[in-house]
């Protein structure tokens, strides 16, 4: 692929309706995308099914959730909940009696992790003790949820699992470093990804961001041609990222936060939906913009590539409600200060040559520079400051409205989709809530 495939018009919902299923493949928390697009399912009276990462005891094992937890997340959900613990990757994983990927992890100091190195031949039988954990707790829940898909229903699966960062001290450390260290402190992202702890860190996020949608694909199969032999319909949809299309200087420009380590993993992610694609599945993966969520805080700055946004209501027809808008993130910011000054700082920032360097799409993901970290975590956090409350910012208030704006998109898109991947852009979110809210 050397440009992205942008989603050029609205749709319409053509297939889902009452009664029909809506399976959340990834379990729900908070303030993420999946919100979005679980709000249409509901809207459209689709019954909701969801799974469980389940929960991790003391001792590092993983267990389903208790009576009251498992209450806790289907009144969340607003669904039931098939309890059996999902937890994708193996970083917690390993042949009885031996260490996990993540026990190694603890064993690196923040000053030798670049020279330290692992036994591979150990860690893929980790890894192939985690890919056997989730096929066989996925081949239970498939046989859990066949038996509560009636006759004559669609189904659409929407996949949402992202991540794979071991939960090690020693990762927390250098993260920090790489994604918001400026000056002294600054980490070539390039380091990470030549060390072991890089390499193996890169496996992991292909068997939770990738593979496990792969496996999806696969386990549910048997479920995928009886539906289809009832005379319903199957689609499959997952959460990529690989850049956006947003305004700069006026036009539409694809451009990427940097520097984004689980881009190879999404990238698989996207070749899982055209393998399946080529097959006859309509599976696709929605590249979507930047927003602030639980997942999204680690990358300093990612919410530069958000704030065009505002300019794109404009563009795309304007309006009491984006006036309204405008308006509400005007009075976020402090005394004396303007939405077009900040407006103007992030297009001079992303216009600038050294991040022009940067937005180059068959180069991505591409690693960071000291001074484009400089920019970006410099530039955000001016930024903040000019806001009154540093809790309360403009990246949040948009969030909201992209979550919402994708789920739509992504929803009325799945009736008949066009294509195994798509890129969700600044145009297609603005023009479709203003749509909504017209
Ligand atoms: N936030 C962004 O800017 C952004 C941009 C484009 C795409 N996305 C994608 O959107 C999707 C949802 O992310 P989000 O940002 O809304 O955050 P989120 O924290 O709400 O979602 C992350 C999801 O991954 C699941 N998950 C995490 N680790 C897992 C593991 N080991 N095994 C199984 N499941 C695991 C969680 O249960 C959750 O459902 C992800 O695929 C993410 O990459 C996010």
């Amino acid at each position: 692929m050397t440009t992205s495939i942008p989603l050029q018009s609205l749709s319409e919902n053509t297939l889902f309706r009452e009664g029909d299923v809506f399976v959340l493949f990834g379990e729900l928390f908070g303030r993420g995308y999946a919100t979005g697009l679980l709000d249409q399912a509901k809207a459209a009276g689709m019954s909701v099914i969801g799974i469980t990462v389940g929960r991790r005891e003391d001792d590092g094992s993983l267990r389903a959730l208790t009576t009251e937890e498992h209450a806790a997340a289907e009144e969340n959900l607003g669904g039931k909940i098939i309890n059996v613990p999902l937890m994708a990757g193996f970083d917690m994983d390993a042949p009885e009696g031996t260490a996990t990927p993540t026990d190694l992890v603890n064993e690196m100091t923040i000053d030798g992790w670049q020279e330290h190195k692992l036994d591979w031949d150990h860690l893929a039988k980790c890894r192939e003790a985690g890919t056997e954990r989730f096929k066989t707790a996925l081949a239970e829940i498939m046989a859990q949820l066949d038996g509560m898909i009636p006759a004559g229903k669609n189904v659409f699966f929407a996949h949402t699992m992202a991540g794979g960062i071991p939960r090690a001290k020693v990762f927390m450390a250098i993260a920090n470093r790489i994604y918001k260290g400026r000056g002294k402190r600054h980490m070539p992202s390039q380091a990470l990804l030549d060390s072991d702890l890089g390499k193996l860190i890169l496996q992991n996020f292909d068997d939770v961001t990738a593979n496990s949608f792969g496996h999806l694909l696969d386990a549910s199969a048997a479920i995928r041609n009886r539906i289809e032999a009832e005379g319903g319909e199957v689609r499959y949809t997952a959460y990529g990222y690989h850049g956006t299309r947003v305004l700069i200087g006026g036009e539409y420009q694809w451009q990427t936060y940097t520097s984004y380590t689980q881009g190879y993993a999404k990238m698989r992610l996207e070749d899982h939906a055209k393998a399946a694609w080529d097959k006859g599945i309509k599976a696709t993966v929605f590249n979507c913009p930047e927003i602030r969520t639980n997942s999204s805080d680690v990358f300093a700055g990612i919410e530069l590539s958000l704030l065009p946004l505002l300019t794109a209501f404009k563009t795309e027809g304007g309006g009491a409600w984006a006036d309204a808008l405008w308006q509400r993130c005007q009075d976020l910011l402090k005394d004396g200060v303007q939405l077009e000054d900040v407006l103007t700082k992030v297009s001079d920032y992303q216009k600038s040559e050294l991040m022009q360097g940067f937005y180059n799409f068959p180069a991505w993901p591409m690693q960071n520079s000291a001074d484009q970290v400089e920019a970006t975590v410099g530039t955000s956090q001016e930024i903040v400051e000019m806001h009154e409350n540093r809790k309360e910012l403009i990246s949040d208030e948009l969030s909201q409205h992209v979550l919402s704006a994708t789920g739509e998109l992504i929803f009325t898109e799945t009736s008949a989709p066009s294509g195994p991947v798509l890129w969700l852009d600044h145009d297609m979110v603005a023009q479709v809530l203003l749509r909504a809210n017209g």
